[in-house]
């Protein structure tokens, strides 16, 4: 059996534009948990307070996978950890140091020994809280293998349970890992005695290749992010890897406990919560990833749908159900829907999410699947608001400067503002901001069509700077002005959390 270890919220978390709220990492944490993922690497507890909060609550709220926090092989950082962590009902620490000469020499300013010597004391320090202990050689691949064969000898035999061996840089190669993976092995006396695992980044495009590879050198543990998000290229795809060990398991011949259904709901989570899309190619949760655009290959599906289909969407959750809906659906039809969608959603959130359908169809002549999904998303990362649009009047042309007014309401008092600016959307970032009163810098904008056609929903998304920190927002309406004036109040209220 295959153990599937996520560090969507420590890895990928660390990859620019993905950073997420408490609230946020909750939700995604268990989100990960339905998803079935074995170990949930919740962050780096003495990073920061907010990672170290965050491991805190994600430890508290899941029950089913093991909690890790990241440590360097240092004590007050396994302290942290140990802190955070010791809520779950299954805690691990995670320890690393970095093995590579490049690393020991100009990084760590220490010796081989002295390296050996600090991980085993960090191990045995990081025993005395917690049985599951987790020892990463960072940089390993770049690592003499013989010395790597040493330092997990070692950890192991003061109670290291998992070793980890990371392609940091994402420099190693599938055949090349296989071997590095066995010469390690079969130089150590105890490798029968921990799991083995690795950690691939994809710097060259092989993470996933190099982590398939070492499931056939022997590991049992696979480090992954969903989408792949992670340090620069970003890490193995928790999607790829799965769905390659599901579809080509005469291959593999290895099983792991993913429910595969809810892989596309994981993955638009993380994109709805990051405001980062996947793009339309992506394998397994790309828009494009089950749509066959030649009239060979549709002929070829309408006959026989595995002419071209090597898994089915269904199998990784997609609804295929193109019934759509109207503004003649009652609740129950809909409620029906939700849930056909994969969500369990209670009966006061199909009765809130029901209201905005009926406002939505009012609008809108056919209801999609998406546009369900769209709305139920907005739903699952709502957070606390601050401020909430009352209205909103917008003056617009070719000949006149645009000039916004916008209502908010905030503690039950209505304060409204009104600005001009380079075109509609700036007019009203422009009021919004002299209503909250705050120096914001707009980092990024954009804006998505949810479905076909004129009527279809645009999808903002805007990120926010203040105080240097990035909040990310979404709004969601058939009108975009809407859209994005929804969009900045809810950067906003991500940033209110914050003060
Ligand atoms: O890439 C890496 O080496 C890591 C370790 C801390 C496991 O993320
Ligand atoms: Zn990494």
């Amino acid at each position: 059996m295959i153990k599937i270890f996520d560090t969507t919220l420590r890895d990928g978390e660390q990859s620019p534009g993905c950073s997420m709220n408490l609230y946020e990492k909750i939700q995604m944490a268990k989100q990960l948990e339905a998803l079935g993922v074995d170990i949930i690497e919740a962050g780096f507890a003495i990073a920061s307070k907010g990672d170290f909060q965050s491991v805190k609550e994600v430890a508290k709220t899941v029950k089913k996978s093991t909690v890790a926090s990241l440590a360097r092989a240092v004590e007050k950082d396994i302290d942290y950890a140990w802190e955070a962590v010791k809520y779950a009902k299954k805690p691990r620490i995670h320890t690393f140091i970095a093995t590579s000469d490049i690393h020991m020499k100009y990084k760590l300013k220490m010796q081989p020994e002295d390296v050996i010597r600090q991980a085993v004391a960090m191990v045995k320090y990081a025993k005395k809280y917690c049985e599951d202990i987790e020892f990463s050689a960072e940089d390993a691949t770049r690592s003499n293998p013989m010395f790597l064969a040493k330092i997990y000898e070692e950890v192991i035999k003061v109670g290291a349970t998992v070793i980890n061996i990371p392609d940091t840089v994402g420099y190693t190669t599938p055949n090349e890992f296989y071997d590095f993976i066995n010469t390690i092995k079969t130089n150590m006396s105890n490798s029968d005695k921990a799991e083995i695992s690795v950690h691939c980044h994809d710097d060259l495009g092989m993470a996933v290749s190099n982590t398939l590879s070492a499931v056939n050198a022997g590991a049992v543990q696979l480090e992954c992010t969903i989408n792949g998000i992670g340090e620069r290229a970003g890490n193995a795809a928790l999607e790829e890897i799965v769905m390659a060990l599901y579809t080509r398991k005469d291959f593999y011949n290895k099983r792991c406990n993913i429910n595969t259904k809810q892989i596309v709901r994981t993955s638009k989570l993380l994109s709805t919560i990051t405001g980062v899309q996947v793009q339309p190619n992506k394998s397994i949760v790309g828009e494009n990833a089950f749509a066959h655009e030649s009239g060979i290959h549709q002929h070829g599906v309408l006959e026989e749908k595995s002419t071209y289909e090597i898994m089915t969407p269904e199998s990784v959750g997609l609804n295929t159900n193109k019934m759509v809906l109207g503004k003649h659906s009652g609740k129950h039809a809909f409620g029906e829907r939700v849930k056909s969608l994969g969500y369990s959603l209670s009966q006061e959130e199909i009765s809130k999410t029901f209201r905005q359908f009926k406002n939505l169809a009012d609008k809108k002549k056919n209801v999609f699947n998406k546009d369900i999904e769209a709305l139920i998303a907005g739903k699952v990362v709502e957070i606390p608001k601050v401020y909430q649009l009352e209205r909103f009047v917008i003056n617009s042309g070719n000949t006149i400067s645009a000039t916004a007014t916008i209502a908010l309401k905030k503690d039950s008092k209505i304060i409204e503002e009104s600005a001009t600016g380079d075109g509609p959307i700036d007019a009203a970032f422009k009021a919004i901001e002299k209503i909250v009163a705050k120096k914001l810098a707009l980092e990024s904008y954009s804006l998505n069509s949810i479905t076909e056609g004129k009527d279809a929903q645009g999808e903002v998304i805007v990120k926010i700077i203040y105080h240097s920190n990035v909040y990310t927002g979404r709004g969601l309406s058939t009108d975009v002005i809407e859209a994005s004036v929804k969009a900045y109040i809810s950067a906003v209220n991500k940033m209110m959390l914050d003060l």
